[in-house]
């Protein structure tokens, strides 16, 4: 319990530390702040979300950190520094834009660090490890900025990235949040399903957004979810979609386009299958599969029934394979 509140007091220290290198030295604002308003992200915005920037040097936290009087053990324990072989220490995040993760209440619990490099070769984000207060597959990025209007709208949309939560609250949409990179665990799903049982998919519109999205639909449906999809056009995702057409033709592009699951699966895959019929009849199972995860009878017949009419295949051939599939299960 003392360790887990040293963390969070740690935490907090450094997040503040990386705002202020943002905010008030000159390579945080030429650099770092640049790069904020260049994407389009409003100093309000900034503020809110509690942006940072790590400078490009490989001890400038470690020391501050030191001069504080923050212990070794829990610098390597955040991951804010790591250890080298001599025992020396390091910073994690250099020469990065930051981006606090933080828990359901507000904490911090550990960071994404973007590049800023056009280099293919560095990786595009490093994040702090797991730690005793930072369980990966238990974290929705801007679930504490999110919950009351998830609430609110009785609903609450699902993007893969920070980039992509920063700028929905710029758009004006509020009730959303990030898995930011890992596959939709279960535990996000639980928590989300604290607040709401509806959840729109926003995945980014390319092959690794489209497969996610089918993924993630069924674990969802299994926790009971109703689900909706909505793959945005050209490979783009909600932030570039925003930078590109405005907040406003934004919201409109959501209220337009979310799609139920059913009529989503199916349109992908049929366009995927083409006109041979064993891959048809494939798809039919797939999505059936789908539906045999509902645990609410209601809504089953119901997809049953649609499903019937959108694949020309009879109610009652899809309830057999349906309940074939349960037993197999079972
Ligand atoms: P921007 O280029 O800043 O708009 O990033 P993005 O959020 O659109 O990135 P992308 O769609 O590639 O990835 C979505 C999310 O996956 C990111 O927000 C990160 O949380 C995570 N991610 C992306 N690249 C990496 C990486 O190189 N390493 C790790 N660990 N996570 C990544
Ligand atoms: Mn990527
Ligand atoms: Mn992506
Ligand atoms: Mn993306
Ligand atoms: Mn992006």
């Amino acid at each position: 319990q003392g360790k887990r509140e040293s963390l969070y007091v740690l935490n907090k220290w450094a997040g503040r530390y990386f705002a202020e290198q943002l905010m008030g030295t000159d390579q945080g604002r030429s650099i770092g702040l640049s790069y904020f308003y260049e994407r389009g992200y409003r100093e309000e915005t900034i503020r809110k979300f509690e942006l940072g920037y790590s400078p490009e040097n490989w001890t400038a936290l470690v020391d501050s950190a030191k001069k504080e009087g923050h212990s070794t053990d829990f610098l390597l324990e955040t991951g804010l520094a790591i250890e080298r072989e001599d025992g020396s220490l390091y910073d994690r995040f250099r020469g990065r834009v930051i981006f606090p993760i933080h828990n359901l209440t507000g904490r911090v619990i550990g960071f994404g660090a973007r590049t800023l490099k056009t280099d293919k070769k560095v990786p595009k984000y490093v994040n702090s490890p797991e730690s005793d207060i930072y369980h990966k597959s238990n974290v929705l990025y801007g679930i504490h900025l999110a919950k009351r209007a998830i609430v609110d709208r009785d609903s609450c949309y699902l993007v893969e990235g920070y980039a992509d939560v920063i700028s929905c609250h710029q758009a004006g949409v509020e009730n959303v949040v990030a898995s930011s990179g890992t596959s939709l665990t279960t535990g996000q799903i639980k928590l989300i399903s604290r607040f709401t049982r509806n959840v729109v998919i926003l995945y980014d519109g390319d092959e690794a957004g489209i497969k996610a999205s089918i993924r993630g639909t069924d674990m969802l449906l299994e926790e009971g979810m109703n689900v909706k999809v909505l793959l945005f056009p050209d490979g783009n995702d909600p932030d570039s979609y925003i930078q590109q057409h405005g907040s406003s033709s934004f919201r409109a592009y959501l209220d337009k386009n979310e799609e139920d699951f059913v009529f989503y699966k199916t349109r992908v895959l049929l366009g995927e299958a083409g006109p041979d019929p064993i891959k048809r009849s494939e798809v039919i199972r797939e999505v059936v599969k789908s539906i045999s995860l509902i645990p609410d009878e209601i809504k089953v017949s119901v997809y049953i029934q649609q499903c019937s009419g959108l694949l020309q295949i009879e109610e009652r051939v899809l309830l057999t394979e349906l309940n074939k599939m349960r037993l197999e299960r079972a």
